[in-house]
């Protein structure tokens, strides 16, 4: 997991920003100029729209322009690595780097989603640690997901609509932390019931729910959600998925995107400035900015 390091005086101004292409949605620059702000610290974080093309020339602009760091994002979390000095190992096993810190001219690559994800369901009231969990989707969010809980020792359940790729993640993973991942469609009703009746946590971690497909939900009607259930739906547009909302509606425990969101860039923040990062700042200039 990413360790806060401590790099320059976050007293003096500096320099991070977000990479991607397109980048103009992407809302980081509001989260942390209010963090940055908030704390008076003289820093600024920018937009930084980078060509695919353009990806190795864009890292090494980091270290010639004295960035402190930057994050990364769509399409560019795999393509950056090879541009980086170092690549933790846990950004490895994700496959995708988000957040970049320049040590002196040393850039290195961190994924600071895993932890993100571990202390927005924390913060949500749910200890991970050795618990059952049902993890929804198999695409380059779900790694991240898996990483995260199976380094907190749980016992993981994937679902996925192609059971391929559920599959070819679970024999990627499964022998990383020597646990047996079991895999299964959603056109397995009674097998997804019986996972769900026998987990304490079920994350969705496909794109469904969504907006624009608001009306989407990632379980199939007939599935039954026990009260005892926390539900973490990592789609934070909108808060309220239909999900979160049968979880409530069922007695269950429903945490919001938005965690993840604001943990991930405050594992981020703390990593280029040394200093712990204004959780309340963030969430409030996310939900009014
Ligand atoms: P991300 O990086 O956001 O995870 P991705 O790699 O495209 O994006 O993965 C999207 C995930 O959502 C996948 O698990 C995908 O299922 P498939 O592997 O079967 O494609 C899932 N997903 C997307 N749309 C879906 C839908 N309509 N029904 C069920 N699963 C869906």
């Amino acid at each position: 997991m990413a360790q806060p390091d401590t790099l320059q005086p976050a007293n003096q101004p500096a320099l991070v920003g977000v990479m991607g292409w397109p980048v103009a949605h992407s809302r980081s620059p509001t989260m942390h100029n209010a963090a940055f702000q908030a704390l008076g610290l003289p820093w600024q974080y920018l937009r930084l729209p980078v060509r695919p093309e353009h990806v190795a020339e864009a890292v090494r602009g980091l270290r010639g322009l004295g960035f402190a760091g930057a994050n990364v994002t769509v399409p560019h979390k795999q393509t950056v690595m090879a541009a980086l000095d170092e690549v933790t190992l846990e950004a490895r096993a994700i496959g995708a780097v988000n957040t970049i810190v320049n040590r002196a001219g040393h850039l290195v690559g961190y994924n600071t989603d895993a932890l993100g994800f571990l202390r927005a369901l924390r913060e949500g009231g749910f200890e991970p640690r050795d618990c059952r969990a049902v993890v929804l989707g198999a695409g380059g969010a779900s790694r991240a997901i898996l990483f995260a809980l199976l380094a907190a020792r749980a016992r993981v359940t994937l679902v996925n609509r192609t059971l391929a790729r559920a599959q070819a993640l679970a024999t990627e993973f499964g022998p990383l932390f020597r646990a047996p991942i079991p895999t299964l469609t959603f056109a397995d009703l009674p097998a997804l019931q019986t996972a769900l009746d026998d987990t304490d946590l079920l994350v969705n971690a496909t794109s469904v729910g969504m907006h624009p497909h608001e009306a989407a939900s990632p379980l199939p009607s007939a599935i039954h959600l026990p009260a005892t259930l926390t539900v973490y739906d990592l789609v934070y547009t909108p808060l309220e998925t239909r999900l979160l909302a049968a979880t409530r509606a069922a007695g269950g425990n429903a945490i919001d995107g938005l965690g993840m969101l604001i943990h991930q860039g405050a594992v981020a923040f703390t990593l280029w400035t040394g200093q712990p990062a204004p959780l309340s700042v963030m969430r409030a200039a996310l939900t009014n900015g």
